[in-house]
């Protein structure tokens, strides 16, 4: 073989193997690369799984993720390509918030090609109200019992949330996410628009808009055995980790007159409690606006400590006046019970015994006109001397109400409590006390513990073009409304403290609205900022706190830390103490250090700089830790105490991006067998012929 024609055969063969890689190349192209750009969401909120006693309710992914092409639920057509003809399954279901109905969710759970579900966050919400919650909340851990006012169990003759389609207590093998910002919808949809919608309901070609979700969960069964699990891993693994985790929070409490946390009250001394809870929940993690379920109650009884911290002659009362926030009460009275069961054991300053009448504040925003409804205990005031100061409880309020725009009425006697806090207290002792609200049967709350429950939904309204500081200030009719709620509230618990009725008290509208505001609209608020203890880092958003009790095992949460903020601002005084004495009074000789908290808070801004002018504040604002009785006595099966645990999780992802056909990756994988081999044989070639092919030039020379 002559070598011009050896080279030429070279030649062909390098170019052959040229071209198969510049072919591949473009084949690729395309595909390989887009593949690989993941678009993350970034306001997202997943479902997540939650035990109790016996049960898992919640959702999940597989341990990757599932992944699914993304098909766009807009309306009830466009269910039959997603169950029936659609050709490429498993589909991620992106469905509209308005669609989001049992009906729905019983097609969907059913359907083996889902394999996930984001739903939009409707706006507006559905006019007719949302609420996945069950339609008696908490039945079983409150008062009425089988053995307790059996007549009155599971919510016989009141149903008080009708609306609740019970789904936030069902179990899902798939994930579901919520989608919380309008714009990456958009994007998600736009990715649907552009590759996935059907041609003239022929199939769409690939590449294909799919959307992962990653929500996979370690706890499973009940928390019997995830507790059973966590205790096996504690005592044999080497490094050990939980799989759950029990609901855990603070109460928050303050009271009027100081208490000494380090002893318990004496017998004769008398506390009037005022109660509300300070959590709420919807199906989502870490999503509980709570604006009426929640808010509404706390903010109301803010300012009527406010009020009552401001009446001089406080400290000369007969009984003392105890403000008390519980936490976890969503999750079958997490907080009440655990303060109920402190203070059986004499672990609370307070004992059940020293509590002389409970007055609690539900949910108090939608007032029909200004009705206000009293709720009273059936079973407890069957009892003469009960029914006798409950009687005069109502009596009070029905006189103090009279010079305010509250109409005070009583439902019907033989009605039994909305879920309350109280009915804990009533469950352990017989206490004279009522539950105030708005409803005077089922809640007016058509968004009870969802999503929904916002600002809007308790008709919170702004002019518009306000700056943040105007809006911070403006009183709404809202904030106008809750304050006169607050008078009687307040005008109430002093009377029944034994104070005098000629006293001039009066809640501040607006104390209110800067608090609905901190609290339903926009945490990061210059009252806010400078109300907060300097060590306490709390996150301040440009939104509201969500006020989900999660199993965190940090310290306290940001609602918490900033209800506590605001709680000393306005029961507290400034006190002259420098930081070091204000954030470690126990070194300093303060003769009270039993009896307050001390905050370094931060203080306004000074003027013309950025930096703030800190200063110390003196409180009887306290926390108390509130897990449940059943988990300090290991009783994980308990049907007396909550039970429910979080699942640990690693990882909560969503994304989307663009998948191959698998015909196509199927030829990618051959085309790259082909070039191996193809690769091995040349190698083999060259490496015979190498003689030949790279012959020295000498050789060359010669034979020319
Ligand atoms: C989420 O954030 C990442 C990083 O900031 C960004 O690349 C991505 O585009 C965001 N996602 C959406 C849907 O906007
Ligand atoms: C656990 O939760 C499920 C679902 O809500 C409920 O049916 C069950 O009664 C609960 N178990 C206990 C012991 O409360
Ligand atoms: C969505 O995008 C629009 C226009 O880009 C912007 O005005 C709006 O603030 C964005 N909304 C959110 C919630 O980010
Ligand atoms: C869809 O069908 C219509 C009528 O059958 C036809 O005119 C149109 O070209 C089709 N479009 C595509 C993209 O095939
Ligand atoms: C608080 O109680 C403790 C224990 O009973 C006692 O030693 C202390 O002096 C009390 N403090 C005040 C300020 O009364
Ligand atoms: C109160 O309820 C009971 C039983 O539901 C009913 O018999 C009674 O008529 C009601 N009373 C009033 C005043 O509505
Ligand atoms: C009524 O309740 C009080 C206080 O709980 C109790 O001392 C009394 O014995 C009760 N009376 C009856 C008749 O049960
Ligand atoms: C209440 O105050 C009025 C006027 O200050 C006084 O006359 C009256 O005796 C007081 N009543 C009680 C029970 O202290
Ligand atoms: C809070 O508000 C201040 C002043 O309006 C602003 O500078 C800051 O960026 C905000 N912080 C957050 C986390 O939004
Ligand atoms: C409460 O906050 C206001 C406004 O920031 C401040 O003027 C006042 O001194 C504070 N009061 C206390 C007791 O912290
Ligand atoms: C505050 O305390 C410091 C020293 O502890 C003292 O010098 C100052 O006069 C006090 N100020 C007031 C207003 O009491
Ligand atoms: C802050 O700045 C304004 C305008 O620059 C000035 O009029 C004012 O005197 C300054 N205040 C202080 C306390 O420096």
């Amino acid at each position: 073989m002559s070598l011009p024609g050896v080279m030429a055969a070279a030649g062909v063969y390098w170019g052959y193997l040229g071209g198969i890689l510049i072919l591949l190349t473009g084949l690729c192209h395309g595909n390989s690369v887009e593949r690989k750009i993941y678009v993350t969401l970034n306001n997202t909120a997943p479902c997540v799984r939650l035990l109790n006693a016996t049960h898992q309710i919640g959702c999940q992914s597989s341990r990757n993720g599932d992944t699914g092409v993304v098909h766009v639920v807009e309306t009830e057509e466009d269910l039959p390509w997603l169950l029936e003809t659609g050709p490429t399954p498993p589909y991620m279901v992106l469905l509209e918030g308005h669609l989001f109905t049992k009906d729905m969710m019983l097609k969907l759970k059913g359907s083996s090609r889902i394999s996930g579900i984001a739903v939009t966050y409707a706006k507006p919400p559905p006019p007719d109200g949302f609420s996945l919650d069950v339609p008696c909340p908490s039945d079983g851990f409150g008062l009425y019992t089988s053995d307790h006012g059996s007549q009155y169990a599971h919510c016989n003759g009141t149903v008080w949330n009708p609306l609740g389609n019970g789904f936030s207590y069902e179990d899902f093998e798939f994930p579901i996410f919520v989608l919380q910002d309008e714009n990456e919808t958009e994007v998600i949809k736009q990715c649907y628009r552009d590759h996935n919608v059907p041609v003239n309901s022929s199939a769409p070609e690939y590449p294909l808009c799919a959307m992962q979700l990653s929500s996979h969960m370690h706890a499973v069964t009940s928390t019997v055995t995830c507790m059973r699990r966590n205790s096996i891993q504690m005592s044999f693994s080497i490094n050990p980790e939980a799989v759950c985790d029990s609901l855990i929070g603070y109460n928050v409490w303050s009271s009027l007159k100081p208490i000494n946390v380090s002893g318990t009250l004496a017998p004769e001394d008398q506390v009037v409690v005022a109660a509300t809870r300070m959590d709420s929940r919807s199906f989502f993690w870490n999503l509980a606006p709570g604006a009426e379920g929640t808010v509404s109650g706390l903010v109301t009884q803010l300012a009527a400590a406010e009020a009552l911290h401001k009446v001089a002659e406080n400290q000369t009362l007969p009984r003392n006046i105890m403000f008390a926030f519980f936490q976890g009460e969503v999750f079958d009275y997490i907080g009440s019970s655990r303060m109920v069961y402190d203070m059986e054991k004499g672990r609370f300053p307070v004992k059940l015994s020293n509590i002389h009448s409970f007055v609690e504040l539900s949910q108090v925003a939608l007032r029909n006109s200004s009705e206000l409804w009293v709720h009273t205990d059936p079973v407890s005031r069957s009892n003469d001397s009960v029914n006798a100061e409950v009687q005069q409880m109502i009596q009070t309020l029905k006189a103090v109400s009279s010079g305010a725009n509250v109409t005070l009425q009583e439902v019907n006697q033989s009605q039994a409590l909305p879920p309350a806090s109280f009915q804990r207290f009533l469950r352990a002792r017989n206490i004279p006390g009522v539950v105030l609200t708005d409803h005077r049967e089922s809640f007016h709350n058509k968004y009870y513990n969802s999503m929904y429950d916002t600002a809007d939904s308790i008709r919170m309204k702004y002019p518009s073009g306000l700056s943040k500081d105007e809006a911070l200030n403006y009183v709404t009719e809202a904030a106008q409304a809750l304050s006169e709620v607050a008078t009687v509230l307040a005008k109430t618990l002093y009377q029944l403290a034994g104070g005098n009725d000629t006293v001039e008290i009066k809640a501040d509208p607006q104390s209110v609205t800067r608090m609905l505001y901190g609290f339903l609209v926009m945490s990061n608020n210059t009252w806010f900022q400078s109300v907060v203890r300097t060590d306490w880092k709390v996150n301040f958003e440009d939104h509201q706190p969500q006020y989900y009790v999660t199993a965190s095992r940090s310290n306290l949460n940001t609602p918490t830390q900033l209800l506590m903020s605001v709680l000393a601002n306005l029961t507290g005084q400034v006190v002259n103490f420098t930081k070091e004495q204000c954030q470690s009074p126990e070194k300093a000789t303060d003769p009270k250090k039993e009896l307050y908290e001390y905050f370094w808070v931060q203080g306004p801004l000074i003027e013309n700089s950025t930096s703030r002018a800190p200063f110390c504040v003196r409180s009887t604002t306290h926390t108390h830790h509130a897990e449940s009785p059943a988990f300090d006595l290991n009783e994980w099966g308990s049907t007396e105490y909550s039970t429910w645990t979080e699942s640990r999780w690693k990882e909560i992802r969503a994304r989307i991006f663009l998948v191959p056909s698998h015909e196509f990756e199927v030829i990618t994988l051959a085309l790259g067998i082909a070039v191996l081999l193809i690769s091995l044989v040349a190698t083999y070639f060259i490496n015979a012929k190498a003689d030949i092919l790279f012959s020295t030039t000498e050789d060359s020379e010669v034979a020319y």
